[in-house]
């Protein structure tokens, strides 16, 4: 059924990776745009108004058409025959689990952006330092069990 997948797969990957490369990019720097808003002051102040609009910009404009590139271009990788045996390969499913944690974290970045908006973010410029090693962390794990296959 999945079989046309098998001579798309060269190009499917590469647009899965490209939008890998696209999210993480967001996931890494839209932590580390909160920290500096986070830093610099209260809302309704010029430079909040900028922070604002390069976090909408690369929220809406980036991350959210990446993170759905990925998981489409994803599953079509996940369906060409031969690539994963679900009985047999364990990679896939500590993988699944990474993705799962980084669109939860996508949508809990999105939730707090809303925050900034209202002048409601209560999570300290060290704490967003801190979060900022969450997409570095699962990154790896995922390229380990994608390229390393360990099990
Ligand atoms: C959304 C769910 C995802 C699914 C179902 C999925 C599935 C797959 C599959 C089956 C392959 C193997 C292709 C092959 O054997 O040649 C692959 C390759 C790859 N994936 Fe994903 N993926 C997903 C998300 C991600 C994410 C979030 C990342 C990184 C943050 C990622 C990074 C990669 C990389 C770098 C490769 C190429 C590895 C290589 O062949 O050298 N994937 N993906």
């Amino acid at each position: 059924m999945w079989d046309f997948l098998t001579s798309l797969y060269p190009w499917t990957k590469v647009l899965h990776v490209f939008a890998v490369v696209s999210w993480m990019a967001g996931l890494l720097y839209l932590p580390r745009l909160f920290v500096y808003h986070a830093e610099s002051g209260g809302s309704g102040t010029e430079i909040g108004r900028v922070f604002e609009t390069m976090e909408r910009r690369l929220f809406r404009g980036i991350m959210n058409p990446a993170m759905t590139a990925t998981w489409i271009f994803g599953i079509a990788l996940a369906l060409t025959p031969g690539l994963v045996s679900w009985t047999s390969d364990g990679w896939i499913y500590v993988k699944l689990t990474m993705v799962s944690i980084l669109t939860w974290f996508h949508h809990w970045l999105g939730r707090r952006r809303k925050d900034f908006i209202k002048g409601e973010n209560r999570v300290s410029s060290r704490r967003w330092r801190m979060l900022n090693e969450i997409p570095a962390l699962a990154l790896a794990v995922i390229l380990i069990m994608v390229i390393v296959r360990p099990f």
